[in-house]
């Protein structure tokens, strides 16, 4: 593994290691997020950078053998959105290249006494764009629910994604008809 990229797990591990919540996780990583999205272009290969015409491009950069941890690089050609969703752990989101948007939504139904998969309400919450350097993150319990994705009239932009778990499944919402299933998402090994 790249050199950057092994110090950057250590430094990960030894978080998880020594932190209690998922809010402090977050909040000792994020600027760690930040400081490698800087040097993105240092340990990038070829195979993070590859895109898909079909939809966002998820390509694993490393995985923990544990589950505790996973790194992705996620390419957006112009107009790509993920549908909505949450995530079933933390995140930290750090943005190499262009410009990422993050639509929330929050639940306005009483999900958080009964946890269901119909019933849904959601409202619309917070906007954010995230320039390159930029750092989001989110917490579970209740979940954080978003949309995420490049505007049409936007560049090409490569994100890095890291996960308390590898995240090879969460809940995809509709809204309309107030429901959430959970879907395998799929991803390319590198
Ligand atoms: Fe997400």
């Amino acid at each position: 593994m790249n050199q950057i990229l092994g110090t950057f797990r250590d430094s990960c591990t030894n978080v998880i290691n020594e932190t209690s919540t998922p809010a402090d996780i977050v909040r000792r990583l994020a600027p760690v997020m930040g400081e490698l999205a800087k040097v993105a272009d240092d340990f990038l290969e070829p195979a993070h950078r590859r895109s898909d015409p079909n939809g966002y491009a998820r390509n694993l950069i490393f995985a923990a053998e544990d589950d505790t941890l996973s790194l992705f690089s996620l390419v957006w050609t112009p107009g790509q959105w993920t549908p909505i969703h949450d995530h079933g752990t933390w995140g930290v989101v750090g943005v190499a290249e262009g410009l990422l948007e993050e639509q929330a939504f929050m639940r306005i139904d009483d999900s958080a006494a009964k946890p269901r998969n119909t019933g849904i309400e959601l409202a619309p919450g917070g906007l954010v764009l995230l320039p390159p350097g930029a750092v989001s993150t989110f917490v579970p319990n209740p979940d954080h629910i978003h949309e995420t994705g490049v505007a049409s009239d936007r560049p090409e932009t490569l994100s890095l994604h890291l996960y308390g778990r590898r995240l090879n499944n969460f809940h995809v919402y509709d809204r309309q008809a107030g429901t959430r299933r959970l879907i395998e998402a799929h991803y390319k090994e590198t």
